[in-house]
């Protein structure tokens, strides 16, 4: 990519490693370096498809460690690869200081403009956490890199907006759009969720096929969202496209994913807990589960502004791919690669000769 942003040369400046590529096989195992601004290990992630739009980066405590405290200038969400710690989460001024404990795959939000310090609890196993934010945007719009980081600006405004910031979260109905147009769509507001392999609200993802499901996430008062999708054993998703800056993060399952530009080679990523990767900017994507149990996807997303229009109705010939439109090695490839383990697919005959074909969702729990 030959366009470089303030963002990639501060990022190249901070001498810790760089994952570069269209993934991450095990974000518990990639390399760290230390880092002496932040007095940490650490490394970027700067996937094709990330570039210039959202930052990826890896940390881990030692046992029974803190790290120095952080303010950043921007909203950050924070994955739990592994470990389990307290998170203490502050303001420059003198209201009480918000503490929760996080553990292996807990989601939380970081608000900006707030000091948040993690804290290993664990005494013999590091812990390690994925941070994902807008800096790359931010740092475009305002060239100045420490403007972000510990910045005196003051305020309370976010964090303490409400009592219940890391409180459960709220399930909202909100309008659907494209497949979900008349149906509305549930969405669950909130700053923390305790375990994502483990969340089980869920509600049919109509018309992405494979009879999943999928919960929607947002902060409320801040832009960050993410979806989880969830998907059957020996079944694959539709194909489809949209804006980059998705950073997709597994909680559970095991499969593959193929992404290709139109018209171009496909890539296949095969994937497990902690595997991350990122699809490019319009290049077509499609999710197989190779297990024996559900398989989870965790899509952390970009501005608004960067997230394509897959989900609207219009545009859904040109941006997804029903079953029997695919490249034929796309069935091939699966049922091969479920051969090779000693199973067979579970997507009926009728989805590969009806376009329209949905699945039976009044059969499913919720
Ligand atoms: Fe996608």
């Amino acid at each position: 990519m030959a366009r470089r942003f303030t963002y990639d040369d501060w990022m190249e400046s901070q001498g810790i490693p760089i994952h570069r590529g269209y993934y991450v096989e095990d974000l518990r195992t990639a390399e760290l370096g230390w880092w002496e601004d932040r007095q940490v290990d650490a490394a970027f992630m700067q996937l094709r498809g990330m570039e210039g739009v959202v930052e990826g980066r890896i940390e881990e405590i030692p046992p029974g460690h803190s790290l120095p405290p952080l303010k950043l200038s921007v909203d950050e969400q924070v994955y739990v690869l592994g470990g389990r710690g307290v998170a203490t989460v502050w303001t420059d001024d003198a209201r009480p200081k918000k503490t929760f404990e996080w553990a292996t795959r807990s989601l939380f939000l970081v608000p900006r403009n707030s000091y948040c310090q993690l804290t290993n609890m664990d005494g013999n196993n590091p812990a390690r956490l994925l941070h994902y934010n807008y800096l790359p945007i931010a740092m475009s719009a305002t060239p100045d890199p420490d403007f972000f980081v510990n910045n005196p600006y003051s305020t309370n405004s976010f964090l303490h907006s409400t009592d219940e910031f890391y409180s459960e979260a709220k399930a909202v109905m909100e309008e659907g759009e494209g497949a979900f147009a008349g149906r509305g769509r549930q969405v669950w507001h909130g700053n923390f969720f305790p375990d994502m392999a483990a969340w089980d609200k869920l509600v049919p993802f109509w018309g992405r096929g494979a009879g999943g499901h999928v919960v929607f996430i947002q902060s409320p008062g801040s832009e960050m969202h993410a979806h989880m999708s969830v998907f059957p054993a020996r079944t694959y998703k539709k194909g489809h496209r949209h804006g980059p800056g998705r950073v997709i993060v597994i909680p559970g399952g095991e499969g593959y994913s193929v992404m290709w530009e139109e018209g171009q080679e496909k890539i296949v990523i095969h994937w497990h807990e902690a595997s991350c990767f990122v699809p490019p900017d319009r290049w077509f994507h499609q999710h197989f589960n190779l297990g024996r149990a559900d398989g989870r996807y965790l899509a952390l997303h970009p501005p608004n502004q960067f997230m394509g229009m897959s989900e609207k109705v219009t545009d859904r010939g040109r941006d997804q791919i029903e079953y029997p439109n695919e490249d034929p090695w796309i069935r091939e490839y699966f049922e091969s690669q479920l051969a090779e383990r000693g199973m067979t697919s579970e997507i009926p005959a009728e989805a590969y000769e009806d376009p329209t074909y949905e699945w039976d969702y009044s059969k499913s729990s919720d």
